[in-house]
């Protein structure tokens, strides 16, 4: 058992999207630490999703910090329609780019937290220059693009050294593990070195009744 405190942020991805803002709501009430917003292009990644409009409307049914998880090639142009619409934290890929470094000072020249996402294949090297800058550290521990897929376990051993990296730095940098989170993989990315998890099925799975008993039971 890690003595860290961990953090819940349920992806909405696994909600019933028509019913966002009340499955929002719901999960806020649950118990859920931050909402997590997965933003797809149908471009980076095969598949589509959510827009800064629906950011906006989703806005008023939770006061907790939105966690938005850009997955959009390029990255840039649009950062400052979802700070607009109300996130809070902005990660994006760095394969998304192009320009890693500049995204980072967009996304805090317009006041909000930034994060680099890192996909299952992608080094830690890939942000060896800019992790001192960041905020939050994503994990992938599934390939991006859907919910439901199996944990990665080769990512553990990245997490793990994530920990170490961030540790040296000595920043409070969060360390968040996304994709194919369950009661088991949760207690293992969290003896890694994670401090959020991002969980869509594990979260949603029961229906509305069942949400806060699956974010305890994540959360350990
Ligand atoms: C995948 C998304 C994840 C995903 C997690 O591209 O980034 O947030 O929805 O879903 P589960 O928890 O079902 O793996
Ligand atoms: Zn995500």
């Amino acid at each position: 058992m890690s003595a860290r405190a961990v953090r819940i942020a349920p992806s909405i991805l696994s909600a019933d999207f028509a019913a966002l803002g009340q499955e929002v709501a719901a999960i806020d009430r649950a118990g859920a630490d931050w909402i997590h917003v997965d933003v797809m292009d149908n471009h980076f990644v095969p598949n589509l999703t959510i827009g800064p409009m629906v950011v906006k409307a989703l806005r008023r049914h939770s006061a907790k910090p939105f966690d938005v998880h850009l997955m959009v090639s390029p990255v840039d142009p649009l950062v400052p329609a979802f700070a607009e619409a109300g996130a809070d934290l902005i990660s994006f890929h760095p394969e998304a780019g192009p320009h890693s470094h500049r995204t980072v000072q967009l996304i805090k020249s317009l006041g909000k937290k930034a994060g680099v996402v890192l996909n299952p294949a992608t080094p830690l090297a890939a942000i060896e220059h800019l992790l001192a800058d960041l905020d939050l550290v994503l994990v992938m521990s599934v390939n991006p693009g859907f919910g439901g897929q199996a944990f990665i376990e080769s990512q553990l051993a990245k997490i793990a050294a994530l920990r170490a990296a961030i540790d040296a730095l000595g920043k409070p940098i969060h360390l968040e593990v996304d994709g194919g989170i369950n009661l088991e993989t949760a207690r293992r990315a969290v003896a890694a070195g994670a401090d959020v998890l991002v969980a869509g099925t594990a979260v949603f799975s029961g229906g509305p009744d069942r949400y806060a008993n699956n974010i305890a039971a994540l959360r350990g």
